[in-house]
């Protein structure tokens, strides 16, 4: 959705307590160099715990689970928020007809999605999948692709933390 709310670094996406399981999601903005880019946005949105998007669901407060963060001179971003989760597609239209004909089921493996941008450089719409999904190998929309599985590590105070670097090219 354009014009998410700009959070501050570290911020929570999570708008008002769903449940589900800490987790932190930290990383840096490349250039193509490899070196590290300040006032990269990172904008991010994912489903409550619940498996629906703020847009989906009447009882979530606009922009919940979602936010643009902006990196710091060091090139870093971090947010909080809660592990996602498997969801499925909307099945009850053409869509749904689709998949039963063809056999497959709805679901959609556990991901965070994510837009990077930065002056100079080419935007990049990517998505994270949660390498303990047992949806990878039958994502209903075939959106996974094996080098944007990552393993959400659990640290010992009991949030789990993804650490995703996105590198840029020149536009
Ligand atoms: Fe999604």
């Amino acid at each position: 959705m354009p014009g998410a709310p700009f959070r501050e670094f570290g911020a929570s996406i999570a708008l008002v307590d769903t449940g589900g399981e800490p987790l932190l999601v930290l990383g840096t903005v490349l250039g193509a160099d490899g070196l590290p880019l300040a006032d990269a946005v990172v904008d991010v949105w994912q489903t409550a715990p619940d498996g629906r998007y703020d847009v989906q669901d009447v009882d979530q407060p606009t922009h919940n689970f979602r936010g643009r963060f902006r990196t710091a001179a060091d090139g870093r971003y971090c947010f909080a928020t809660v592990r996602p989760v498997s969801y499925p597609v909307p099945d009850d239209g053409p869509a749904g007809r689709l998949l039963r004909a063809t056999g497959r089921h709805p679901w959609r493996p556990a991901h965070i999605h994510a837009i990077v941008s930065a002056p100079g450089h080419r935007t990049v719409t990517t998505t994270v999948f949660d390498a303990a999904d047992p949806y990878l190998d039958s994502d209903a929309v075939f959106g996974v692709k094996d080098s944007r599985i990552r393993a959400f590590a659990a640290a010992s105070d009991g949030t789990s933390r993804l650490v995703e670097h996105f590198r840029l090219r020149r536009a």
